[in-house]
């Protein structure tokens, strides 16, 4: 398979409004231009979810974003950042079995890495949000999260002249609004894409798969790519796989979203690109290792009504031999990317 990079490269002037705000306080310099970011995607990457197109990141946008996201005042008590939850070192997920928000309050799920969203049509393990800029609301006013709101959030950030500053030259004038936090937060958001592991450069023919790498992905293909499918290593379904049940009353998987008893307890089937950085694993952090992930398909999961048929029609099993475990691991580990967690 042969990659081809395309650069998306469109340099626009964003209208001057900076040049009416300018009547009023005049300290800063009118905008002259925003450009486009641009970002480098392989050729076989999926299409972008709809969204981005109307919200394409730009210099002043990503780095507005960015900035919010660092931030801990955007929590009621200034302790939680979205960054405290989603840290580069584990590819914007943690080491949490659950989320863990303010005063130390255990979330529902387990937090999953932020990485090609752009290319994602459903976000949150039950698909809850279809737009990256509806998603940013959602951890703001959670309990267990940061447990604030947006008009906290203006109201403790409008006197900061640097945030004023990139508000201004992002949007063209210093106005802090919701759907500004929400855009910017995206546009930085969009910008993490993940596409440089060692299987990346394998597919690039930069590099080979050493022969044990190589077996496992040949077991990939037949036993996990018709759920974990394509370059993100996910079909962006939801499914019951049979996984061990999180008994709080709030979880119900997918049925949550769409209320259908068919899709009780499915989720999105997770990307496994940085895999090895995202320990635990399963909606809420139920298993340890790679290994007991793959012991528990072998051995047996959960029955259920609507568990996926290609366990149901297999016993309830995902059959492996061990030296099909050992392979799938090393595998799995080429979808891990040094240069996105900043090693
Ligand atoms: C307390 C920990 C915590 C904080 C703080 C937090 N998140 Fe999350 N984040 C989570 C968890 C847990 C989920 C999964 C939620 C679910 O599936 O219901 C999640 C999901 C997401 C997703 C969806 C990812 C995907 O793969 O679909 C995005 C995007 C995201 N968070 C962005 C943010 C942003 C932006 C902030 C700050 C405004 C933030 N998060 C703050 C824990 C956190
Ligand atoms: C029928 C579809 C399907 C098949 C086949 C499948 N998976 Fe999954 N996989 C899922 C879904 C859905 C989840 C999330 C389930 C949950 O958390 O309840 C998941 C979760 C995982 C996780 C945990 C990911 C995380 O971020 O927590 C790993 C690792 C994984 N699968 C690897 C594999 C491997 C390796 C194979 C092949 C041996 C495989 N899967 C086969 C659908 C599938």
């Amino acid at each position: 398979m042969k990659k081809i990079y395309k650069i998306i490269q469109i340099s626009v002037l964003l209208p001057f409004f900076g040049l009416m705000a300018c009547s009023s306080d005049d300290s800063y310099a009118p905008i002259e231009s925003n450009p486009l970011v641009e970002l480098i995607i392989p050729a076989d990457f999926p299409s972008f979810n709809s969204a981005f197109y109307n919200n394409q990141p730009t210099k002043f946008g990503v780095e507005l974003g960015k900035k919010l996201f660092f931030d801990p005042r955007l929590s009621r008590d200034n302790t939680i950042a979205c960054a405290t939850c989603h840290i580069q070192a584990s590819a914007y997920a943690d080491q949490q079995k659950q989320g863990v928000g303010i005063e130390g309050k255990v979330g529902l799920r387990n937090v999953p890495p932020i990485q090609n969203l752009a290319f994602m049509q459903y976000y949150n393990w039950d698909g809850s949000k279809r737009q990256l800029e509806n998603q940013v609301i959602v951890p703001l006013i959670t309990p267990e999260e940061m447990h604030s709101s947006i008009v906290e959030v203006i109201g403790k950030i409008q006197e900061d002249l640097d945030y004023q500053k990139l508000f201004q030259q992002a949007f063209g004038d210093k106005q802090i609004t919701d759907q500004r936090i929400y855009q910017s937060i995206a546009q930085y958001e969009y910008t993490l894409i993940s596409a440089n592991s060692k299987y990346d450069q394998v597919q690039r023919k930069e590099t080979v798969f050493t022969p044990k790498e190589q077996y496992g992905y040949e077991v990939f293909q037949v036993k996990c790519a018709s759920c974990h499918s394509g370059t993100l290593f996910t079909d962006q379904t939801f499914r019951n796989i049979g996984f061990p049940i999180n008994r709080d009353s709030n979880e119900a998987g997918r049925a949550r979203v769409t209320g259908d008893l068919k899709d009780y307890m499915s989720f999105r089937v997770p990307s496994l690109r940085n895999i090895e950085f995202t320990a635990p694993y399963g909606s809420f952090g139920q298993f340890q290792t790679l290994k007991e992930v793959l012991d528990y398909m072998d051995q047996g999961v959960l029955w259920a009504d609507n568990l996926d048929p290609i366990f149901k029609e297999n016993e309830n099993k995902l059959p492996l031999t061990t030296e099909e475990k050992e392979a799938l691991i090393v595998f799995m580990q080429t979808l891990s990317d040094g240069n996105f967690i900043g090693k």
